[in-house]
């Protein structure tokens, strides 16, 4: 009999700071329906200065951790775009930071957004191999594009920690997967460059062709009938590109494409991702989250799932609600983490932007502002120093 391997809890964080669009709107006299409307966005998270992707992914993972303990954790994936360092995994440090046993492997992955579905997918071949063992998935980003660029609006950050094992408590992951790749320069960050460079409009064709190429394989691979799924989970660069997306695959499928068919679809998957903004790799897991917690019960229906990173890979993949999993959401604590941000002013997104540490190295304490649970106290030595708050 095959085993059921999936998702067991999930749980998310994201940045000390939270810039509105009503406040970037007025600062370069954009009508704010382009981005209410036009793009999707409400808000973004900001990181604090002492706040990166490892502070971010110890808060995700610190209450899974606390739940479940991390003696079965034998593997930590952390899928990441926004890397700290060319050669340690950032998933060091947070193996340190949670106490996770010794007897333990951790790596970090690369390929842009799609990066954490390729995690999880590894994840689950690893239990597969050992079901004994349990995996902890980490994608933590923050996403940066230049000031006053059109990329500029669809800014954000978060972390997504999912633990993956057997007879798992939320959600089943199924196969087939439908997979796509295509060498494309629709958005990119050469080693040199702290904020990305994107092809804005080729980006987002280069989504579709790809939303499409997975469909068209998960056919081929004997997957499910687009009937058959409660939501759809994109990934949500802004929320309006998952109504574009979807729209995209029911017109590719000959199916109604009308805004009540497609608000169906995706409409309860977008609050989070609506108002933190893209997190890239936890962008397509925080559209799980919003889902299951707004959803009517959901038991035994599935869901499907479409992973995008530019470059470009693509997976589509379908997941299966088990019975009781709605006794094992964080619903409040979500909501905490998005409430419990402070809005900024302009002036202090553009300094917190702006923000960098030497690149040169040296000693280097950065500004106390983070109220998390773990902050990056500094460098020394060319090292990151890390504190448990
Ligand atoms: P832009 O070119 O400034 O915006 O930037 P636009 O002129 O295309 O307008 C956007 C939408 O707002 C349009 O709607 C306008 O009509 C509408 P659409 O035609 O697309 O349906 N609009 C209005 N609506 C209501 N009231 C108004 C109004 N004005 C205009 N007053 C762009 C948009 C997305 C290109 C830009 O933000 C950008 O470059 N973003 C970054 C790239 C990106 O997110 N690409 C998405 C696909 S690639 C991806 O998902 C991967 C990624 O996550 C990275 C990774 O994988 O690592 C990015």
């Amino acid at each position: 009999m095959s085993l059921s391997i999936g998702i067991h809890d999930l749980s998310f964080a994201t940045g000390e700071y939270v810039l509105e669009h009503t406040t970037l709107a007025a600062h370069n006299g954009t009508d704010i329906g382009k981005y209410h409307v036009g793009i999707g966005q409400e808000s973004m998270s900001v990181p604090a200065a002492d706040e990166d992707i490892v502070t971010m992914a110890a808060s995700a993972a610190a209450p899974i951790i606390a739940r479940h303990g991390g003696d079965r954790i034998r593997t930590v994936v952390f899928a990441t775009e926004s890397s700290i360092d060319q050669s340690k995994a950032a998933g060091v440090y947070v193996h340190s930071l949670l106490g996770l046993p010794s007897a333990c492997r951790v790596v970090e992955l690369k390929q842009a957004c799609y990066g954490a579905t390729a995690a999880l997918q590894f994840a689950i071949g690893l239990v597969r191999r050992d079901p004994a063992q349990q995996v902890l998935v980490i994608a933590s980003d923050v996403s940066k594009y230049e000031l006053d660029s059109p990329g500029e609006s669809t800014q954000g950050a978060a972390a997504v920690a999912m633990l993956v094992g057997v007879d798992p408590a939320l959600v089943r992951i199924e196969d087939p997967s439908g997979l796509f790749t295509a060498d494309v320069m629709d958005f990119w960050r050469p080693n040199y460059r702290a904020a990305a460079l994107v092809d804005g409009q080729e980006s987002i064709n280069a989504y579709l062709q790809a939303a499409e190429g997975t469909w068209k394989d998960y056919t081929e691979q004997g997957g499910r009938s687009l009937e058959e799924f409660a939501a759809f989970c994109y990934h949500q660069p802004f929320t309006k590109m998952a109504t574009k997306a979807h729209r995209h695959l029911l017109n590719y499928c000959g199916k109604d494409t009308d805004n009540d068919a497609v608000a169906a679809a995706i409409g309860l998957t977008t609050a989070y991702n609506r108002v933190i903004g893209n997190s890239y790799t936890a962008s397509v897991y925080l559209g799980l989250a919003a889902l299951l917690d707004q959803a009517e019960d959901l038991t035994g229906r599935s869901i499907a799932f479409l992973s995008y990173g530019s470059g470009s890979v693509a997976e589509f993949f379908a997941g299966t609600l088990v019975a009781g999993y709605r006794d094992h959401l964080r619903t409040e604590q979500n909501h905490t983490a998005i409430a419990r941000r402070t809005p900024v002013s302009y002036a202090e997104y553009r300094e917190l932007h702006e923000y960098s540490l030497p690149t040169e190295g040296g000693d280097h304490a950065t500004p106390a502002q983070t109220t998390g649970p773990f902050r990056l106290a500094g460098i020394s030595g060319h090292k990151r120093i890390y504190e448990t708050r």
